[in-house]
């Protein structure tokens, strides 16, 4: 460049001065007060209304066709592995019939007439699912007194030990198919998120970076970093195996409903509108003490100067009332979730018992639709606070995708402008009106003009505060003004290839 550039003090200025160069002198610049509680308050309204929640395909942007191939197989084993605990209580309920038959009637001689009763009943631990639940759904049909009556038979002991071996082979199986199901669903889900994490933080760095100076002025950089950190590991969150699991107890709890319905259509409708109620909202209070924690952790990571420990105080209060409210609605809820948990167990036994007088449900069916149907309700509120961690990746996903959506007005990546032959180093303001972006009230320049010529040193000399770094600012297209122009052989800056500008420039 034609002229050196000195900015400083006075005292190094005065050195400097002779001869035929220039000062300029500024004035104090205004107040460069920290800011005030109520600016502070407002900035941080400010922060809380950009926050908007973004759709949950919007969350799987950074999913390739590959990872969507993942999810996809995923989601399948996810059911499956969710509708395994149904099938063990509905093994579970046939096995205890075997046992309450053997128990009460004990063994039959296997040469016995009793034999050919055996083999109707026994056939199939699912025979005796099906009869029944026929029986069930029909309770107008005398099948359900037939099924019942089939459990208080006497079993012969090679009959006993057939079921009982196939019971051990079904339990296998599930474990089996449930250990398998279980692996694939967490590899394909933590895979496929793990490759998108990589992909948004690649992405966030990159955008970050691309943005211009003013925009720095309003993010902090430790906001950035907490956001890189923080933000972006609750989108992970929400995009990996904890969005399986919803998918894997939404199964079990369809599953439940189903195994339940055809064991037992009056047994299952009385115990599941009891416990999923319960259930919504004992997964909600703990929802709500996972925000509250992960919300106290973010809060947490600020600290240092006034303005972030005045922050930190807002946030901190206004989090410790929310969760004292939480926490007193919690205790109290708490005692009358469990009251009424217990309350429908002891209703859906007595209802029970009352179906089994009169012949319409084995024991064994009691204990599958029991188990069934609560499993499936306890799933569904199992899987309530992983909702939540969705709705955080949500609510994470509008902060991040908004900073990568953020199109920088000065963008030194951009290939757009003129790029000269030639550079001469003649800089002049003309007319320069400014004021920072973030500071929009301060005018720090007003009607400056400075006429720069290739090859002389100039020091531009003012208080603390004055403009002189604002001055080469703008030289290095770190702003742009808000009135008049800075030139360099003639171009406005703004016309200017930026990449080409600061490689020719140095500070
Ligand atoms: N990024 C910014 N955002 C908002 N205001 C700013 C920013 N940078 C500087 N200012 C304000 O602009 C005014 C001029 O600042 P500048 O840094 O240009 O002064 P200076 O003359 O270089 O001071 P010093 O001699 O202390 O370096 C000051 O009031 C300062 O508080
Ligand atoms: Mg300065």
């Amino acid at each position: 460049m034609g002229g050196d550039f000195l900015f400083g003090g006075e005292e190094e200025a005065a050195r400097l001065l002779g001869g035929k160069d220039k000062a300029y002198y500024g004035t104090y610049g205004d107040d460069k007060t920290s800011a005030s509680s109520s600016r502070v308050r407002r900035m941080m309204e400010e922060e809380t209304k950009e926050v908007k929640k973004i759709s949950i395909s919007t969350l799987f942007r950074y999913a390739t066709y590959r990872d969507k191939w993942f999810i996809g197989i995923g989601t399948v084993f996810a059911v499956l592995h969710g509708a395994g605990f149904p099938l063990l209580a509905l093994i579970f309920g046939n096995m205890t019939d075997t046992f309450i038959r053997q128990s009460l009637y004990g063994f039959t001689n296997d040469s016995d007439v009793s034999g050919t009763q055996d083999s109707s009943t026994m056939t199939t631990p699912f025979f005796n699912f099906m009869t029944s639940a026929d029986g069930s759904i029909d309770y107008d049909t005398d099948s359900h007194t037939e099924a019942a009556n089939n459990s208080t038979a006497g079993i012969s002991k090679l009959s006993f030990e057939q079921l009982m071996n196939e019971f051990t082979i079904y339990y296998i199986g599930v474990g089996i198919v449930v250990l398998i199901s279980s692996f694939i669903q967490a590899v394909c889900w933590e895979s496929s998120c793990e490759r998108q994490a990589y992909r948004l933080r690649q992405e966030f760095f990159y955008q970050v970076l691309h943005q211009e100076i003013a925009w720095f002025d309003d993010h902090q950089t430790g906001d950035l970093a907490i956001k890189l950190s923080d933000d972006l590991e609750r989108i992970r969150e929400g995009i990996g195996h904890k969005f399986s699991m919803i998918i894997q107890y939404g199964s079990t709890f369809v599953m439940g409903l189903v195994v339940g319905f055809l064991t037992s259509c009056r047994l299952t409708l009385l115990i599941a509108t009891q416990s999923v109620r319960e259930q919504q909202k004992y997964g909600k209070a703990g929802g709500v003490a996972e925000e509250v924690l992960s919300c106290i952790k973010t809060i947490a990571s600020f600290g240092g100067e006034k303005r972030e420990i005045l922050r930190y105080s807002i946030a901190l209060s206004a989090g410790l009332e929310v969760a004292l409210k939480k926490y007193k609605v919690f205790a109290v809820a708490i005692g009358a979730v469990f009251f009424l948990m217990y309350g429908s167990y002891a209703l859906a036994f007595w209802y029970g018992c009352q179906l089994l007088d009169q012949g319409f449900l084995t024991p064994g069916d009691i204990f599958t639709v029991f188990f069934s149907v609560l499993l499936g309700a306890f799933s569904l509120g199992n899987a309530i606070p992983f909702l939540s961690t969705i709705g955080m990746a949500q609510a994470c996903g509008g902060i991040i995708f908004n900073i990568i959506d953020t199109q920088p007005y000065i963008d030194a990546y951009s290939n757009a402008g003129i790029i000269p032959d030639k550079l001469t180093g003649h800089i002049e303001f003309r007319d320069v009106g400014f004021r920072y972006p973030s500071r929009k009230t301060v005018k720090i320049l007003t009607n400056f003009n400075l006429d720069i010529e290739p090859g002389r040193k100039i020091a531009i000399v003012g208080l603390s505060g004055s403009g002189k770094s604002t001055i080469a600012n703008l030289i290095l297209r770190f702003y742009d003004p808000n009135q008049g122009s800075v030139l360099i052989d003639g171009n406005d800056l703004k016309a200017l290839n930026l990449s080409w500008l600061v490689t020719h420039l140095y500070i």
